[in-house]
């Protein structure tokens, strides 16, 4: 199975979950400082990502493990509050220009081609003390920050993720509450950070497209959580119905403004108009974007980034809330095929899933070029070395890539791993291992060790695909 030449293999990472140096040389707190520090056990064991794999001070050490495993990509997003301590251009550290420095030159001296996350949910604190995302304030400073950024930046690294998983931060963040800055705004909240999610990136888009796109001929895009999703019983008209919504309400609501027409899909606003109003809401609970927004929306992405983890069958049901990146008042109920084998909580393994999901955009947003930018499965802990058995889920999900690409003709240019190393998994802490290589969070020195993942992923890279 031989793979179009030239397609990219790479790993993700993203600053608090592998950098550590929370407070190190003037690096600013962010709200997932505040969050772990306030303890509570909203976090696993009350760990932190104080020290995390220490990328801060090892990157070295990153960089072997990058080499050994031949990336021809790797992707890592920017500590925000690193950059700019308080959230603003008005205090720079050279300290964390310094750190991004090295490592975008010593990616492009070894022929890797990195692809650079601004926001990867750590907002400074500064700014989350000012309403964070709920506050349209947010969006004049995240487009400050991309332009420093670009132009600090711009001239090596060119392909950019303005935000992560906007979809997933939404709702864990500000409606449910279970990430920092851990407020819950049930109902409301993700909404509202969306829309100043949406703004945000499409503000840094125009910046990148009016400001930097001539000289530094590079491309702007976000990455969008995608679980795919299959009526629960696929001749039941509500089934497939709730299928519809769910992907509206999951993937389609942060692609359809931006990849299509500026707007949220129909589906989405009339369900939520309707359960604001069973609710008594006076209107609904989703805000609606001006003509003018609009049209500063639609268009901006230069790309097509997604991250496929897994797959659900779904079923109407009424009140049922959201989860898993799905928007609340979705009113499906999510659960796996009883056949699927369970890699971690929420990741069932259902490799055919990809395919569905990259077939979905290729048909649904007009052929795009596509970036998987993360694809995975943990290990728990405590890991053994011999992960075998994760190989085989990695295994059928190439399988089902290679024949998206093949067989769907779908424009995927790139596959992204998460992740290059065992880091901090959120809530979950140190206690899901999606590395490559294995970390060692009691010992000081944080030693790397390739699992067998990575030296399969090795081979495969190395012959551009698989050999069955
Ligand atoms: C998505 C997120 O972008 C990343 O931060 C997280 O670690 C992985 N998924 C695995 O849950």
């Amino acid at each position: 199975m031989a793979f179009p030449a030239g397609f990219g293999w790479g790993a993700s990472t993203a600053a608090y979950q592998v950098e550590g140096g929370w407070d190190a040389d003037g690096k600013g707190p962010s709200v997932w400082d505040t969050f772990t520090h306030q303890g509570g056990e909203r976090v696993f064991k009350n760990q932190t990502g104080d020290v995390a794999c220490g990328s801060y001070t090892l990157w070295e050490e990153d960089l072997k493990c990058i080499k050994q495993l031949g990336l021809t990509h790797y992707r890592f997003s920017l500590s925000w509050s690193r950059l700019l301590p308080d959230g603003t251009t008005g205090f720079i550290n050279q300290k964390g220009i310094d750190y991004y420095n090295k490592i975008i030159d010593d990616l492009l001296t070894n022929g890797v081609t990195p692809i650079v996350t601004l926001y990867h949910y750590d907002l400074p604190q500064a700014l989350e003390d000012k309403g964070g995302w709920l506050s349209e304030t947010v969006i004049e400073s995240f487009d400050k920050y991309a332009r420093f950024c670009f132009s600090t930046f711009g001239d090596r690294v060119k392909q950019w993720i303005t935000i992560n998983e906007p979809n997933v931060f939404a709702l864990l963040a500000y409606d449910l509450g279970i990430y920092a800055p851990g407020v819950p705004h049930f109902g409301t909240g993700a909404y509202q950070a969306a829309h100043n999610l949406i703004k945000a990136h499409a503000r840094s888009w125009h910046s990148y497209d009016s400001l930097f796109r001539k000289e530094q001929k590079g491309m702007v895009s976000l990455t969008i959580f995608a679980a795919w999703v299959e009526p629960a019983d696929p001749n039941s008209v509500s089934d497939q119905e709730a299928a519809k919504r769910a992907i509206a309400f999951c993937l389609d609501f942060f692609a359809k403004p931006i990849f299509s027409d500026g707007d949220y899909p129909e589906v989405v606003k009339s369900q939520i108009a309707f359960m604001s109003k069973k609710q008594g809401y006076p209107s609904s609970r989703l805000p609606e974007f001006t003509e003018e927004e609009k049209s500063m929306i639609k268009g901006t992405a230069d790309f097509f980034a997604v991250h496929y983890y897994t797959t659900r069958l779904v079923k109407y049901q009424e009140n049922k809330k959201g989860e898993l990146g799905f928007f609340q008042d979705v009113e499906i109920q999510i659960f796996p095929d009883p056949s699927w084998i369970r890699s971690l909580d929420w990741i069932y393994v259902v490799p055919w899933g990809i395919r569905k999901v990259l077939k979905y955009i290729k048909d649904t947003y007009n052929n795009p070029v596509i970036y998987i930018t993360e694809n995975g499965f943990p290990q728990r802990d405590p890991a053994s070395l011999d992960d075998t058995q994760r190989w085989e889920y990695f295994r059928q999900t190439f399988q089902e890539l290679f024949k998206a690409i093949q067989l769907d003709k779908v424009n995927c240019k790139i596959y992204c791993l998460w992740s290059l190393l065992d880091n901090f998994e959120w809530i979950q802490g140190y206690n899901s291992r999606f590395g490559l290589f294995h970390v060692d969070f009691e010992d000081p020195a944080r030693p790397r060790v390739p699992y067998t993942s990575a030296k399969e992923y090795a081979k495969l890279i190395q012959n551009n695909g698989l050999e069955e």
